[in-house]
């Protein structure tokens, strides 16, 4: 009846500099992705996931309940009733690693019902309702990002400034496995700005003033300046404590392979690694070198203009 698809995402860099003003630079990470499938069946509005499968209504618990709110939103933005409908969800991005999972399913899924009624709507403002539910109050990077699929410039409350690309660029994101919690890595930056309010000032700037610098780089073409942009990110991401030993010795192997730059991306305390490599035979080494130093997968994307 209708079909819903949508990437996952990356933060070059800007994370935590964009929920205190600054910029995210964000791009679709299309190397893993969501789909949704809507077809008739009568009965309750029902999701079916590998993850969780469930009528989808005001008490449906978490992790579905942000799904749920888009649907139901969805649903009554069309003037549908909620019901007589099974939602098949699919995902290949990991949960919990900051790729944009729950963006990119609630994308998928209010695409797949637009799809099935044949109508257009403000999807990201959909998918934003499920985002709030998954993590409180985001910055709207995630979804804006991944319904966009186009490189961006986010900053909050504010026109988003789509970032053509110069070059062709080589990422290689690699998941430590460790599963973690924006809310509380965000929460845990807030604590020392009142704690420390000099050094977390400092560490914010430096990224916002890094995530305006990675654009640019960017749009040069520029990989040089666009790793040694991604390092002063971490060296600032470690003052500000999201940073571990296991996502540390995954950027000191990316390194070690060669990668212009690394750094964690999302929230940390967990998550992905990503690296920037030269080209594609060196990607393919950088993620070896990660997978050897504990990576539990790694994928190589390519950004060409
Ligand atoms: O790890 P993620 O994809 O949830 O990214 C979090 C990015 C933050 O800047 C830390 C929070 C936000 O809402 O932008």
């Amino acid at each position: 009846m209708g079909i819903g698809t949508a990437p996952g995402k990356v933060l070059l860099v800007g994370e935590h500099g964009v929920v205190h003003g600054g910029v995210a630079f964000a791009l679709p990470f299309p190397a893993v992705g969501a789909r949704a499938e809507v077809v008739a069946a009568p009965g309750p509005l029902r999701l079916e996931s590998p993850l969780w499968s469930g009528e989808l209504d005001e008490d449906t618990p978490m992790p579905a309940r942000g799904l749920a709110k888009a649907a139901l939103a969805t649903l009554s933005t069309l003037g549908v009733p909620a019901r007589d409908l099974v939602i098949r969800m699919d995902a290949t991005i990991p949960l919990g690693a900051g790729l944009g999972s729950s963006a990119a399913t609630a994308a998928a899924l209010v695409r797949a019902l637009l799809a099935a009624h044949g109508r257009e709507a403000d999807v990201d403002a959909l998918v934003h309702l499920a985002e709030q539910e998954a993590h409180g109050n985001p910055s709207g990077v995630d979804g804006r990002v991944i319904v966009l699929g186009q490189p961006i410039g986010f900053r909050r409350g504010e026109a988003t400034r789509l970032v053509p690309t110069g070059g062709a660029f080589h990422l290689v994101v690699a998941d430590s496995g460790v599963s973690r919690n924006t809310r509380e890595a965000v929460a845990s930056v807030t604590e020392l700005l009142s704690s420390d309010p000099a050094r977390g000032q400092a560490a914010l700037e430096t990224i916002k003033q890094a995530a305006l610098e990675a654009m640019e780089a960017w749009q040069r073409g520029d990989a040089g300046a666009l790793g040694r942009t991604m390092d002063r990110a971490q060296e600032a991401l470690v003052t500000l404590g999201v940073s571990t030993p296991v996502l540390e010795q995954l950027i000191v192997a990316a390194r070690g392979a060669g990668a212009l730059g690394a750094k964690l991306t999302g929230a940390g305390m967990g998550g992905c690694v990503l690296a920037l490599a030269t080209d594609a035979d060196q990607a393919g080494r950088v993620a070896e070198a990660m997978r050897a130093a504990g990576a539990r997968r790694a994928w190589i994307q390519e950004y060409t203009p």
